[in-house]
Order: C-alpha cells, then sequence, then structure tokens
C-alpha cells in the first residue's frame, strides 16, 4: 500500500502529484491575470478565544449577523437577503456608524456585499448554499455527476456526497497511504524514557529543555491544525475525494495530540506547564499567534469563496497552514527530538515523533497538491503581488521558526546548534517556494540533516509491526458488555 507514493519529503516531488500538473501550472501562470492584494487581516484578533475580536468586538457580529428576527433595533441598519430556493432570510445587522466604528462598518458592508453576490451567483447555477457545501441531497433523476464536472472549489455541479468517479486520485491515494500507516500511541513502548526521564543524571538540562518545549509546541499545535482543519478548510474544499482525505487528516491530527498527551503523562510532567506553554513561552506563542488569523478568516461562518478575493484568501490560508505551519514550523522540533533518538535517549518519544513526521509529510504533500490544483483550475489567482504576499509569508515563518531553534537551544546541544538550523530552515523553505510554484529564496542553502529523510521510511530500520508493544486492538480488547 505504502508502495503508492513516496514518503521521503525531500526526494522527488513529482512522485507525490499527477506528471503533467506542474508543466500545466507554469502555463498557466503565464497567462495570470492581476488582481487587487488581499485586504489585511485585523491584527488585534484574539489568540486564544473561538471568536475573532476586532477593537474588543467579536468580529462576526461587528462584520454581519445572522438572525431570523425580523424587526431592526433602531440602533442598526439591516440588510436582508433572501435565497429564492430555500426562502430562507439572512437579516445582517450591522452597527449604525460613528467615527469609532466607521472602519468596521464600511467592512461590514463589504461583507454583506460580497455575501450577495456569491449566494445570487449559486442562486443562478440553481444551487443553495446547503447544496454548495454537500449538506442535501440532489433532486431525482438529476444527471449522473461526471469528473469533467468535479472542481476542487465552487464547484455548483457536483454532488458531494458522492465519493466516485474519482478526479484528484492524488487524494485518494494518499487517503489509502495514510490509512496504510495507521498506529496508536500507546502502542509505542515508553519504559526507557521514564527511567532516563526520572534519574536525575540521565539527561542534561539542555536535552530536557528540548524534549519539554516541544512536548509544549506540538501538544496544543496538532489542535490548532485539527480546528482549522474541520472548522475553516473543511467546508471549502468542494471535492469528496479530497474531503475524505481530510477526514483522515483530522483523526491523525487526534491521534498525535493524543501522542503528545501521552508523552507528558507518561514521563510524569506538569501538564499545566505543558498546555499552557502556548500562552507562556514566547517562541511558542509567537507561531500559535502566526497561525491563528489564517484559520479565523475561514472559520468565519459568513465566508464563502466564489470573488477572486475569496479564493485568494482560501489558497493563502491553506499556504499559511500546510506550508508554513505544518511544512516549516515542524521542522526544528522534530529534527532536535528525532536526534535524541538517534543517540539511543528518549527513544520511545523520538519513535512517536518518527510516526507523526511520516504522517506530517504526507499532510504537507496533500496541502500542497491542493494548492497547485486550485491554481491550475483558478490561474487568475496567482498574481505576481499574490506570489510576493506568499514569499513574505513564507519567508515571516522562517524567521519565526529560526527563533524557534535559538530559544530551544541556547547552546549547542546533541551536535546540533541554531545557526545549523538557520540553514536547514532556509533548505526546506526553497523546497516549499518550489513546491508551490515560487522561485527560492536562499540562494545555495543545503541541507545539514539528510538523515531526515530516512527516519521517514520506517522500513529502512526496522519494521514498525515488530516493535508494536502490544496487539492491534481489535474488538478482542472492548468490553461490549458495556
Ligand atoms: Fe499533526
Ligand atoms: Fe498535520
Amino acid at each position: 500500500m505504502t508502495s503508492l507514493l513516496s514518503w521521503d519529503d525531500y526526494g522527488d516531488e513529482a512522485a507525490m502529484k499527477p506528471k503533467s500538473l506542474g508543466s500545466q501550472l507554469q502555463q498557466q501562470e503565464a497567462a495570470s491575470v492581476e488582481h487587487k492584494p488581499l485586504a489585511d487581516l485585523p491584527d488585534n484578533l484574539d489568540l486564544f478565544s473561538s471568536n475573532t475580536t476586532v477593537n474588543g468586538t467579536p468580529a462576526a457580529t461587528a462584520k454581519v449577523t445572522v438572525s431570523t428576527t425580523q424587526a431592526a433595533t433602531p440602533e442598526t441598519t439591516n440588510t436582508t437577503v433572501n435565497t429564492a430556493e430555500t426562502g430562507r432570510a439572512i437579516s445582517t445587522q450591522t452597527p449604525e456608524l460613528s467615527p469609532a466604528t466607521t472602519d468596521e462598518s464600511m467592512a461590514s458592508e463589504a461583507v454583506v456585499k460580497e455575501e450577495a453576490k456569491i449566494m445570487a451567483g449559486h442562486e443562478e447555477a440553481g444551487k443553495s448554499d446547503s447544496q454548495v457545501y454537500g449538506a442535501v441531497l440532489p433532486n431525482m433523476g438529476n444527471q449522473r455527476i461526471t469528473i469533467e464536472k468535479k472542481k476542487i472549489i465552487n464547484c455548483q455541479d457536483c454532488d458531494l456526497n458522492q465519493l466516485v468517479p474519482f478526479k484528484y486520485t492524488w487524494a485518494w491515494d494518499k487517503y489509502l497511504a495514510g490509512c496504510a500507516n495507521h498506529w496508536m500511541p500507546q502502542e509505542v513502548n515508553m519504559t526507557a524514557d521514564i527511567a532516563l526521564w526520572k534519574d536525575p543524571n540521565g539527561l542534561t538540562a539542555d536535552e530536557r529543555m528540548i524534549i519539554m518545549r516541544n512536548l509544549g509546541f506540538f501538544s496544543t499545535a496538532d489542535s490548532l491544525v485539527a480546528n482549522n482543519l474541520v472548522l475553516a478548510i473543511y467546508r471549502h474544499i468542494t471535492n469528496p475525494e479530497c474531503r475524505q482525505y481530510l477526514l483522515r487528516q483530522a483523526f491523525e491530527e487526534a491521534l498525535h495530540t493524543h501522542a503528545y498527551q501521552y508523552v507528558i503523562e507518561s514521563l510524569g510532567m506538569d501538564e499545566g506547564e505543558l498546555f499552557n506553554m502556548y500562552r507562556e513561552i514566547p517562541c511558542i506563542a509567537t507561531k500559535a499567534q502566526f497561525a491563528l488569523p489564517y484559520t479565523q478568516s475561514l472559520a468565519d461562518p459568513h465566508f464563502k469563496t466564489g470573488t477572486p478575493e475569496n479564493d485568494q484568501r482560501l489558497l493563502r490560508d491553506l499556504i499559511a497552514f500546510y506550508v508554513v505551519f505544518e511544512g516549516i514550523f515542524f521542522y526544528v522540533g522534530f529534527t532536535q527530538v528525532l536526534s535524541m533518538g538517534r543517540r539511543n535517549k528518549m527513544v520511545g518519544t523520538s519513535e512517536q515523533f518518527q510516526y507523526i513526521l511520516r504522517d506530517e509529510s504526507m499532510h504537507l504533500n496533500f496541502g500542497i497538491d491542493v494548492i497547485n490544483q486550485i491554481k491550475l483550475e483558478n490561474p487568475h489567482l496567482w498574481t505576481e503581488s499574490f506570489q510576493q504576499d506568499m514569499i513574505d509569508l513564507i519567508k515571516k515563518g522562517v524567521e519565526l521558526e529560526i527563533q524557534y531553534a535559538c530559544d530551544t537551544m541556547p547552546r549547542g546541544v546533541l551536535g546540533m546548534n541554531a545557526k545549523i538550523f538557520e540553514g536547514y530552515l532556509q533548505f526546506i523553505a526553497n523546497r516549499r517556494c518550489v513546491q508551490i510554484g515560487l522561485h527560492e529564496q536562499y540562494p545555495g542553502a543545503e541541507n545539514p540533516f539528510p538523515w531526515i529523510s530516512e527516519m521517514m521510511d520506517l522500513k529502512k530500520e526496522k519494521n514498525f509491526f515488530e516493535t508494536r508493544v502490544t496487539e492491534y486492538q481489535t474488538g478482542g480488547t472492548l468490553n461490549w458488555d458495556n
């Protein structure tokens, strides 16, 4: 099953996507149309609540409020949009304009107009929003779905409850490969790690810091990724085979969070300290701070794709999460922990990270395929200015991850230091740029850790199934009487 794909993120990425995709993209890029740049996100987003705030007001209510009430209060202005199919009235109330709220109110009006425009487009195609997003059945006797009708975003003619016929076989292949890589955190033997961690002389202070900081970062980072998938990304990808992979990925992210929790619990660490690091340790908080705006805009229930600006926003947010967050922000931590495992220290923790890295490599490559497919189908989105925005985004990610390397490794440890990581991150960023059709940004950067790619191919080192400490948990371990 795994032979379907190369796990090696550093190998030939052409093996990970349809061979013709790159050349088609280059042709499409040449014909791309200029669009105005994306509006900036508010820079005072509330990082740790599910509600975005703008100047202290929840952004969703500052922008637009869905309401079934008909009467407007004297303090509000009302805009009502009726959908032809459902008769559903969406009443949008915006606060009355005042000098303090002018910007927000103008933004509200823009959102209302944009939503009406997108809904009009759906109605013109004879679809309600629910149909577009796959929440209702098509009419009896509708024409059968053909692959020509399938589109990765803004698909007006799709039935999202019907998996086949496949159009994007790369998504289905990755789904199968992900399932073939199934593992559970409690299957990894943690005995040696527990003994080493509890031995006062077992590890140096610098080695302990590496373990603590990375468990602190990843234990919340993977929940952030999972929430982004289910609350933000999933709804806007209008293709069932891609959604099938997203569902698998979401479960894997849950497993990863489980793995970090399992290690933290096994080692008897202070859970409060570890799980709060993303609020309390600056180099961890800044990475979460970087990512959150890129999920909050899509998670806004009023956000819809269908305009060039909003489609660019989706594309940008996919790049922020798949290319920067999962594709750059994970690599210092993975390398540090795997490096300990190579020196026979914290081998169980390292093994957990190894399985996670393998999953993450697939997530990254799926994200890159989605990004490239959106570009292929919507070449007008890939403007010069948008490309520059994405380069800036990736470079910002590199900067933050270098800072993370410095903060987690104040001195050289395990044959590594922050300077070596700077080169490594530049090498990774070059690869990420090329993978989505941008030019390399760091000429001459080389990979100082070629062994990382070998770690992804578990079969080179050991047979995964032979190292499991428990049998695969089937019905025999469950008590059905309960
Ligand atoms: Fe993950
Ligand atoms: Fe992931």
